[in-house]
This record gives C-alpha cells, sequence and structure tokens, in this order.
C-alpha cells in the first residue's frame, strides 16, 4: 500500500510533453535563478544568530551545511535531468516510491519553499525599517512591523505588513511571467553578489587570528534540541542554502535540461559555498564572533528574550556581531566603512525580493504538477493565455506566503523550512538510489559521482542536520505531514489520476493502469 501507484517515468515525462510549461530558461539563466534563490536571509539576517550558537566554528557550520548540500545536489543534479519535469523531489518520489510518499514529499516541500519565502520576507521588512529608521530616525510604529509577541514577535507586535506587501508584489511579477520575472532576478543577483563581493574585499585584509580564537566556544556538539553548537549554528544557517534544488524546480522551462540542469544546480551552489564562509571568515576576523554566555558558561540561545536584555546592555558602537540585525552592515560600519556598510543594507533591502522570487516560483510549480496529477484541485492548473503561467495557483500561494510572513518571526520560520527541506532531499537520494536499482539501464545524462558513497551520505547528513534543529522545528516535521495524510485520504486518494487509472503515456494516448498496481493495458478511456 505505502508503495503503491508508482507512477511510470515514461507517463510523467508525457504528461509534461502533453501540458507544458513554456521552454525559455538556458544554463546561465538557470544560474542565476539559483544563486537568486540561495544568497538571502541566511548570509544577510541568520549570520548572527549563527554566530550566538557557534562562535568562530560558524565558518565549520558554513562548511558542514555546504558539504551536506554538496552531496544532496549531486543526487539532485541526476534525477533532475533523467526526470526534466516540473515538481522536483515530488516528482521523483511519485515515479519510484508512490503516490503516498510522493504526496508526503509535495506535502513538506510546501514547508520549505512557501514557509522559507515567509521567512526572507520577514528578513526583507526588517531591513526595511532599518533604512526608514536610519534616514527619518523613526521606524515604523510597532503593531505594523512585527508578528505578536505570543508567537515569538515583538513587543506590541500585531502584524509585519511590509513583509506581506513584499510577499504580494513578487507574486505579481510571478503572474505576469517567468522571462520577465528571471530579468528583474538577474539584476537583483549582480546587486547581491557585488554587495557580497566588496564585504569580502573590505574585511579580509584587516582580519586578525586572535579573533578566532576559541574557535569553538560553543563545542561541536552543543546537545540535541538546544540547537548550539557548530553543528546546531549548521542546522540553522543550512537556511543559507536553502533554494539551490529550485533549479530542478524549473527544468521543465528550460531549454536542453540534461546538460543545463546538472550545470545550474552544482554551479550555484558551489559559488554560494564560496562565499558564505569567506564572509563568515571576514566578519569573525574582524569584529569578532564569540557568543554571549550565560552564567553557566553555556551561550544563550539564540532569539531569546535573556539574549536581548544583554544585547540592550550594549551601544551602537559597540554592539557585538551576535546582536546585530543587519550583521554585514554592521561589520562594515564598525571597521570604519559607514557608508559602504549603509549601502550593503540598500543592498540587501533591493536584492531579497530575488529570493522570495524563486521559492514562490518553486512552490507554484509544485502545486502546479500536484494539481496536474489530480491530487489537488486541477483548476489550480490552469495556465493564463497571455501571460503563460500557472497564474490562479501562483495568486493563492502568494496570499498564504503572505499570511504566515504577517504573523511569525524570520528565525521560527526559518527553522521550520530547514525542516522539510531536510525532508525533501533525504527522499530524493533514496530515489535516486533506488532508481538505479530499478531502471539501471535508462539513459541517464548525469550520474552522481560514487553514489552508493553520495547517496548515504545525503540520508544521513539531513537526518543528523534534522535531529539538531530545535525541538520545536522538529516536531512541525510530523505534525505537518499528519495534516497532509488527512487531506490525501480525503480528497487526492479518490481524485488521483493514476489512482483513477488515468494515466497519459503518449501525447495521444491515455492508458489503464490498476489503481495501486503499476501495469498498463490498452483501453483508452478519453
Ligand atoms: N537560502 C535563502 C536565504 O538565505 C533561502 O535566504
Amino acid at each position: 500500500m505505502i508503495f503503491g501507484r508508482v507512477k511510470p517515468l515514461d507517463a510523467i515525462l508525457a504528461t509534461a510533453e502533453k501540458k507544458s510549461l513554456h521552454r525559455s530558461l538556458g544554463a546561465f539563466q538557470l544560474m542565476l535563478f539559483g544563486i537568486g534563490c540561495i544568497i538571502g536571509t541566511g548570509i544577510f539576517v541568520l549570520t548572527a544568530a549563527g554566530a550566538q550558537k557557534a562562535g568562530p566554528g560558524l565558518m565549520l557550520a558554513f562548511a558542514i551545511a555546504g558539504a551536506i548540500c554538496v552531496v544532496a545536489a549531486l543526487c539532485y543534479a541526476e534525477i533532475a535531468a533523467m526526470i526534466p519535469v516540473a515538481g522536483s523531489a515530488y516528482t521523483y518520489t511519485y515515479s519510484v516510491m508512490g503516490e503516498l510518499l510522493a504526496w508526503t514529499v509535495g506535502w513538506a516541500l510546501v514547508l520549505e519553499y512557501a514557509v522559507a519565502a515567509s521567512a526572507v520576507s520577514v528578513g526583507w521588512s526588517g531591513y526595511l525599517n532599518g533604512l526608514i529608521t536610519e534616514f527619518t530616525g523613526v521606524g515604523l510604529p510597532a503593531f505594523l512591523a512585527g508578528a505578536p509577541l505570543a508567537l515569538g514577535g515583538v513587543e506590541g507586535g500585531l502584524i509585519n505588513l511590509p513583509a506581506v506587501f513584499i510577499a504580494l508584489l513578487v507574486t505579481g511579477l510571478l503572474m505576469i511571467g517567468t522571462s520577465e520575472s528571471a530579468k528583474v532576478n538577474a539584476v537583483l543577483v549582480a546587486i547581491k553578489v557585488t554587495a557580497l563581493t566588496a564585504f569580502i574585499i573590505l574585511t579580509l585584509p584587516q582580519a586578525e587570528m586572535d579573533k578566532f580564537n576559541p574557535f569553538l566556544p560553543a563545542g561541536v556538539f552543543g546537545g540535541l534540541g538546544t540547537g548550539l553548537g557548530a553543528v546546531g549554528a549548521a542546522a540553522t544557517i543550512f537556511f543559507a542554502y536553502v533554494g539551490f534544488d529550485a533549479v530542478s524546480t524549473a527544468a521543465e522551462e528550460t531549454k536542453n535540461p540534461q546538460r543545463n540542469v546538472p550545470i545550474g544546480l552544482i554551479g550555484s551552489l558551489l559559488f554560494c559555498t564560496v562565499f558564505y564562509i569567506l564572509v563568515a571568515a571576514g566578519a569573525i576576523g574582524t569584529i569578532g564572533g564569540q557568543p554571549i554566555m550565560g552564567p553557566n558558561g553555556v551561550p544563550f540561545p539564540a532569539g531569546s528574550e535573556e539574549l536581548a536584555r544583554q544585547c540592550a546592555t550594549f551601544s551602537a558602537n559597540t554592539l557585538p556581531l551576535v546582536c546585530s540585525d543587519e550583521a554585514l552592515a554592521h561589520v562594515l560600519r564598525q571597521i570604519g566603512f559607514s557608508g559602504i556598510g549603509n549601502l550593503l543594507g540598500i543592498a540587501a533591502f533591493v536584492a531579497l525580493p530575488s529570493v522570495i522570487l524563486v521559492l514562490l516560483f518553486a512552490q507554484t510549480r509544485i502545486f502546479f504538477v500536484m494539481s496536474r496529477d489530480g491530487l489537488l484541485p486541477e483548476g489550480l492548473s490552469k495556465i493564463h493565455p497571455k501571460w503563460k503561467t500557472p497564474y490562479v495557483v501562483t495568486a493563492i500561494t502568494g496570499v498564504v506566503v503572505a499570511f504566515a510572513a504577517a504573523l511569525l518571526p524570520v528565525g521560527k520560520l526559518a527553522d521550520i523550512a530547514n525542516a522539510g527541506t531536510l525532508f525533501a532531499f533525504m527522499m530524493v537520494a533514496i530515489a535516486v538510489m533506488m532508481l538505479r536499482k530499478v531502471e539501471p539501464n535508462r539513459k541517464r545524462v548525469f550520474r552522481t559521482p560514487a553514489l552508493w558513497f553520495v547517496g548515504p551520505a545525503t540520508v544521513a547528513g539531513c537526518i543528523f542536520l534534522f535531529v539538531n534543529l530545535p525541538l520545536e522545528a522538529m516536531l512541525v516535521l510530523p505534525i505537518w505531514g499528519a495534516i497532509g495524510l488527512v487531506i490525501y485520504f480525503l480528497y487526492g486518494y479518490r481524485k488521483s489520476h493514476l489512482g483513477r487509472g488515468i494515466v497519459v503515456v503518449h501525447e495521444s494516448e491515455v492508458q489503464d493502469i490498476d489503481p495501486g498496481i503499476p501495469g498498463v493495458d490498452d483501453e483508452d478511456r478519453r
């Protein structure tokens, strides 16, 4: 039952042919698309939280999370090039492990993409408020600038209005069409990369070795559920890498996907990993990045009330890295580059929407495919006659993302997104390994090197990071999964095209498949 309703690969490819999105993206655009999604709130906002958990060990944390993403990307590349259709981990799971697990993965991807889009919207809102304060001397009123305190937001918070605004604006861009949106994305990526390059050039020459000592003030392992130590920081700043897999969700809109998808995935990931480690070295080597310790010699939890109280005792000029909301701009100001620090703040403010854009894009394409498969209402996969985009599902996703962004703080949203992402990465690695066994002769344009090491390493790495998330974030995954299962058995199980025996195998044919049993006969049911 659990592995029932496996969708044959040929059927997946043919369904995509029949109702396909317009192929407009090339390798370079795809890498820009990936980088647009990867570099964002993780490095611009969560660096401070990472340093509070790990101190200079943050560099190690970036390396650990980056290494796990590289092995995961190698798995993604094989399967994304082999099954170049929209839907990412969801589609791959459908073809290997069956509908039930595919639904579970698709449902977990909502945590990855939609919740991450909400997180970045909230991060952007923080920068906007910082700039308003910088230029006018007064910030937005608390009730419009943050989530309610009861949900982990700010004192007096009610709704994060700027976050709602940006989520809806980006939704509008996506509805107008991919190619226009991709152009906007390219410009914003350039701004972001320029800002980080300037940061590295200005900070690294001033780095001092003694700032890295002690290197691991909270150890490597801070204890399960605490989120501390280098691995706790790795589990959180893993968010900084979320998005490289979005490249694979655009495979159906990519020219020559067999070549371009692996280049886009691995290229954008390696590029960002190098940047992150250099940025962390520059920040810590100049102003230091030691955590603020509690009375028992253990760092205060990032985002806690105790830490906020400690941070309030510093003046703007002496504020430690771990207390800053605009970590990178703060570093530049501290080392005498105030003007450039402000420019970097503006760059982050201008560029973070590109991250939201790619995350939202990925989410809408996954819903699009799930609806095309009958697991979600089919009206969602309607394509706009002029814009050529799945506009209905885009609009609905944007509203939901804006809603979450209005009510939850960035740290919580990021950790929840990480939980969903780690689950999806693990399932993809399992799917690649199973597919090598089940369909050994199918043509693979890109073969994951040393799969029997890389695959298990991805699975182990994902479980390892997951168990090092804060307890709350870990619990969200099974709860969200249970809600998904209820919806599946009430709706998707009955409406599924595969379950009803409708599977498109060639453009002009529909073949019967007995529910739950992969098999084919010749009857045309149309
Ligand atoms: N990786 C993306 C970011 O850091 C989601 O914002």
